[in-house]
């Protein structure tokens, strides 16, 4: 098994363990889903397994954590990609799956009402809603979700949901803002690749400077779990040492 596979195959044990400990406790798992490639293999796994893992799907509402400003069914969506690796092979209701609208012509008046979803389905009897779990990846410039390097939406502290240009990629994108992903119960990062390699090397050092010019960095649960589950290549450049299978 590659290291990669080896990081997926983890990231899935985590991911399932977290769902059903969410539905245990509280009867319900509000999960946020990562875009990008990376997760992609993991996904296929989790639908691959649901014909003898335990994950009580019937129990989970799945959001997402960014989305690109395209339709649903562009070849470059987020949620296009989770929903031919997992959600079309999963047993969970329909109205449980919140595709984020990142190509509305109103992308403010969109994601103020993705919020509004947000807070109604995922508030429970604290202020803040906070989701049971949310799946990252992370950029080679250090971005998560869609919090880029140098972008406002970096010094968001009131909204939860955000839409912005982001002048690197030359487009609009719609993203969960650090005071929501901070919320969360737990925040789980898959990175992969040697194109990583410096961006997590950033994020696990002691070079102060360094982490702030790192979105990633930024992410720190406020009273939650943060794990982050890296393949050799991507924990390269740390004094890290691969866990035995
Ligand atoms: C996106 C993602 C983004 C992604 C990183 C890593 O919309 O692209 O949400 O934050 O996690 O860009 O992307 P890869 O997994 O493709 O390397």
């Amino acid at each position: 098994m590659s290291s990669c596979e080896a990081a997926t195959k983890k990231a899935a044990e985590l991911f399932k363990e977290v769902v059903c400990a969410s539905v245990a406790e509280r009867r319900v798992c509000n999960l946020a889903l990562a875009g990008g490639t990376t997760p992609h293999d993991l996904y296929q796994k989790l639908a691959a397994d649901v014909y003898n893992c335990d994950v009580p799907w019937a129990s989970v509402n799945v959001f997402f954590g960014d989305e690109r400003d395209v339709p649903h069914d562009h070849v470059d969506s987020n949620y296009h990609m989770a929903q031919r690796a997992l959600l079309d092979h999963i047993p969970i209701p329909p109205e449980q799956i919140h595709p984020m609208p990142a190509d509305s012509d109103d992308l403010e008046a969109s994601a103020g009402e993705y919020e509004k979803i947000v807070r109604k389905i995922v508030t429970g009897d604290e202020p803040m809603p906070r989701f049971d779990l949310i799946l990252l990846g992370m950029g080679g410039d250090g971005h998560t979700a869609s919090l880029f390097p140098r972008t406002e939406a970096l010094s968001e502290k009131e909204k939860l949901i955000v839409s912005h240009h982001v002048p690197v990629l030359g487009r609009n994108r719609m993203t969960f803002t650090y005071a929501l992903i901070n919320a969360a119960r737990h925040v789980m990062f898959l990175v992969t690749g040697e194109d990583k390699a410096d961006a997590v090397a950033a994020v696990l050092g002691e070079d102060k400077k360094a982490r702030e010019e790192i979105p990633a960095a930024q992410v720190n649960p406020v009273d939650g779990k943060l794990t982050i589950v890296l393949d050799a290549a991507a924990a390269r450049k740390t004094d890290l040492k691969p866990a035995k299978n």
